[in-house]
């Protein structure tokens, strides 16, 4: 018998968009109880590795409007305008309020909050805290959710299903990795706050907690994926390792140069125009695979690579603003930017796609939210701009954590019954799965086949043969997970049960990548076709929508919510 539990929401991961909804949610109601489920400890969630920043309106030479425009130009105009509206407005509140609950801002001279330079910003608006923000954010939320009695944590806990009956979302289904149990957690309100699926490709900036889980969830029970062919190349990721190198090194001032030394930003013609390195992602990314396949890359044991260069910064400034970006490159490639440039490539960090929310973080399932890197709000369309995205979690986190209390205070329980029933099938699932025998396929090989075909086909620069040939690679890959055969049949810390769940989940959110990509016949944003270059608004300016089914992967299209802006050919 799995064991029941009862909270009024409940909220799948712990890093910056859940804890910021679970604070929001017991603010909102004095008796509200709030479960917090988390696949990791919440101070190693993957927020705690964000480095550069956060944005948000902070200066008087900026305004919402200019934030807007930067935001939905940033996204090839396929962000929903109503949401940035609303995401521009949230945003300084939001980091004020962090402000005193304790996160360590950097300062100026005058005490007022430090803004640096970010790609595609028009003026300086990111806020930090020198290279560490996510560590910062995560321990302020973090610190201040300890606060609340009625936020109840549920560490190391795995949710592996949604409870969805009667026509609402009814609570979730976790295996407790510690000790091995199932447990059957309900709630009137769902929010997901699970993070991205950066690895499902092999060269990632993201942890290895970032699987897809909340994605794969939904998925699974009716709700679409959105955008979900739209995959961010952070342009600065160490070689090897794909450790992220922060934005902000540019924001302060680095160049990124060729093997002839030569600012290929500023005298060749990427799109970027004046902003140089500090032009948007996805350009930047691109520039760089052209110059390293014109053969002005360097040739390293991980891979051809250019440089970013802080020589010229000094070694008080990096020592001062960028004292992570030094430590990470002297211990992971054995190099002092005080010196020496850093070798970087581009490396897959950010999924603009998602769960298909409104802009309350509501799904099409009664009851069920998500917020941040899960959510595909629509706040970015075909390209984030970097320093969104914290900030995203913070303020579509806490409207999520508002109307799920809303929700639930409407809302019944459901029958207890057949929900038990439903936990126990669950447990009853996992339980096959671990250490099962039969079968011949292998974990480890299935999942570096997946990333291989994900890079392979859905990489910077894509083409149709290869994109189909990635679908069908990934319909095979799902044949042969049926198959799979494990050896661990332990219950404590069975962490190849753990990846055997999370593959299913990678697989899920693989093949709505590649079928999504695959049927975008355009390039935009961070979906650049080799054989369709331009954008084509005429038949592409919509939501991809990709819905599951057992027989494939259905797409669907939704509406841009369009407003000040027209979309306009996307130059810097
Ligand atoms: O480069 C960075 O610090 C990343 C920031 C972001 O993805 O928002």
């Amino acid at each position: 018998m799995s064991e029941v539990i009862r909270h009024d929401v409940v909220i799948v991961g712990g890093g910056a968009a859940g804890l910021r909804a679970a604070i929001a949610a017991v603010e909102a109601s004095p008796n509200i109880s709030v479960a917090m489920v988390s696949k990791v400890y919440p101070m190693r969630s993957h927020t705690v590795s964000a480095e550069g920043g956060a944005a948000a309106v902070a200066r008087e030479d900026d305004s919402f409007e200019m934030h807007g425009y930067d935001t939905v130009k940033g996204s090839d105009f396929l962000g929903d305008q109503d949401v940035i509206q609303y995401f521009v407005e949230e945003a300084p509140k939001e980091l004020t309020l962090m402000d005193h609950w304790g996160c360590p801002w950097s300062r100026n001279e005058d005490g007022s909050v430090a803004t640096r330079a970010f790609g595609g910003m028009s003026t300086k608006r990111t806020w930090y805290a020198a290279d560490k923000v996510g560590f910062h954010m995560l321990h302020t939320l973090f610190q201040h959710s300890m606060r609340f009695d009625r936020i109840v944590r549920y560490d190391e806990q795995f949710v592996t299903k949604l409870l969805v009956d009667g026509g609402a979302i009814r609570g979730v289904v976790a295996l407790d990795v510690r000790e091995g149990v199932v447990r059957t957690i309900l709630g009137r309100a769902v929010i997901l706050a699970t993070g991205g699926a950066g690895k499902i490709f092999p060269f990632t900036t993201n942890g290895n907690i970032k699987t897809g889980d909340g994605m794969s969830l939904a998925y699974r029970e009716g709700v679409a994926l959105k955008d979900m062919e739209f995959v961010q190349y952070h342009p600065t990721g160490l070689p090897g390792t794909g450790i992220l190198i922060t934005e902000a090194t540019r924001g302060e001032g680095g160049y990124v140069v060729n093997s002839d030394g030569e600012r290929f930003l500023v005298t060749r013609d990427y799109g970027v125009g004046t902003k140089a390195e500090l032009g948007p992602r996805d350009m930047i990314s691109r520039a760089i695979v052209m110059e390293i396949e014109a053969g002005r890359g360097f040739k390293g044991p991980y891979g051809e690579y250019v440089h970013l260069d802080l020589t010229h910064l000094g070694e008080q400034k990096i020592s001062t603003r960028l004292p992570m970006v030094r430590e990470l490159a002297k211990t992971y490639i054995g190099v002092d930017p005080v010196v020496q440039p850093i070798p970087i490539r581009p490396v897959v960090h950010y999924m603009m796609g998602g769960v298909d929310t409104d802009i309350d973080g509501a799904t099409v399932i009664p009851g069920l939210y998500a917020a941040g890197e899960v959510a595909c709000v629509s706040l970015n369309g075909a390209n984030r701009l970097g320093s969104n995205s914290l900030t995203e979690c913070l303020v579509f986190g806490a409207r999520a954590g508002t109307k799920a209390v809303e929700f639930a205070a409407g809302s019944n329980d459901g029958s207890e019954a057949v929900l038990r029933r439903m936990g126990e099938e669950e447990a009853a699932r996992i339980e096959a799965l671990r250490g099962k025998k039969k079968g011949g396929e292998k974990l480890a090989r299935i999942r570096r086949e997946l990333n291989q075909t994900m890079e392979s086909g859905c990489g910077v620069y894509r083409e149709q043969a290869s994109m189909d040939e990635t679908v069908r690679s990934v319909a095979r890959l799902k044949g042969r997970y049926a198959d799979l055969a494990l050896e661990d049949t332990s219950s404590v810390f069975n962490t190849e049960l753990v990846v055997a769940l999370e593959l299913g989940n990678m697989l899920d959110v693989a093949e709505a990548l590649a079928v999504s990509a695959a049927h975008r016949k355009e390039s935009r944003g961070a979906h650049t076709r080799k054989d369709f270059q331009t954008r084509d608004d005429q038949n592409y300016l919509y939501h991809t929508i990709c819905h599951f089914d057992p027989a494939g992967p259905r797409l669907g299209k939704k509406a841009v919510t369009l407003g000040t802006w027209e979309p306009e050919e996307r130059k810097y």
